[in-house]
């Protein structure tokens, strides 16, 4: 992550003010069992009968300090065991804007040959076709099996404007066959700009601006069935944090890193 360069942004980057969701201790109030016991036998029998692959790739896109990710793994390869299914290997990639996050992940990823973990910022195109290559790349891919975005939207809405969600829910799309995501519903939102301005920052200059509210959560899904391909596979409900996850599932097979 850039350093701050003026006052104003030194405020936004003080700890706790978190302006991309970046919180240092985010597994101790959100712990990854809260979203994968909800996710069940039924994320992987879904990928499993949809990918006709031995090895399963999965992006998990805003993985802060990784230990969602290594759960994930761990749940994917357990019951892959378990189910004595054909899946040989699951190879995963996490990133995050803060590369003091993806440091942490990296120094604690007990599974090293199989997770990589790099810090850049999804919205930036060209470092991302860049690292979603080399990764793809690395393991004869030419798409990602699994795309994942826990709790990642709202960050990205509220630095990126309408125009950045939209086409953010269009590049992620297009990347994979799979797509998991939990998008924060709007009074989310307002929780984050209360939190940033409580510390004496001055706030998301997008928020003014943003047209797509109230019902974000179901513009997102409405968007991604109407303009990219996506079809909804599978509603997990929600988390205890009345968040809901669900599995969307490219439809159109026109696959391509943008
Ligand atoms: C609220 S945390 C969620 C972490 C994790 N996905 C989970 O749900 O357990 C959001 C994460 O997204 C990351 N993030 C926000 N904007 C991003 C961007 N443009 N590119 C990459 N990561 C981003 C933040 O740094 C943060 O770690």
């Amino acid at each position: 992550m850039a350093a701050p360069n003026n006052y104003k942004m030194a405020k936004l980057f003080q700890p706790g003010a978190a302006p991309f969701g970046n919180f240092i201790n985010y597994y101790s109030f959100n712990p990854p069992e809260n979203r994968l016991q909800l996710l069940t036998d039924s994320l992987f029998n879904t990928l499993t009968n949809g990918i006709h692959s031995n090895k399963i790739s999965v992006l998990d896109i805003g993985c802060n300090a990784g230990d969602l990710t290594v759960e994930l793994y761990k749940s994917l390869t357990q019951r892959s065991e378990v189910k004595h299914q054909s899946i040989a290997d699951v190879v995963m990639f996490g990133c995050d804007i803060d590369s003091i996050l993806i440091q942490r992940a990296t120094e604690d990823n007990p599974y090293p040959d199989q997770i990589t973990y790099r810090s850049f910022n999804i919205m930036e195109g060209a470092t991302r076709v860049m690292h979603l290559k080399a990764f793809l790349d690395s393991h004869q891919k030419e798409r990602f099996d699994l795309v994942c975005c826990f709790s990642l939207t709202m960050w990205i809405h509220l630095n990126n404007g309408d125009d950045g969600l939209l086409k953010f829910l269009d590049v992620v799309s297009s990347m994979t066959k799979f797509l998991l995501i939990e998008p924060h519903p709007w009074k989310c939102y307002r929780s984050a700009e209360r939190r940033v301005t409580k510390l004496g920052c001055q706030g998301f200059e997008m928020l003014p601006h943003i047209k797509i509210r109230n019902d974000v959560d179901v513009q997102i899904k409405k968007y991604l069935t109407e303009n990219c391909g996506m079809t909804l596979v599978k509603d997990f409900g929600a988390t205890t944090w009345k968040r809901s996850i669900q599995l969307f599932e490219n439809t159109s097979l026109k696959y391509i890193l943008k």
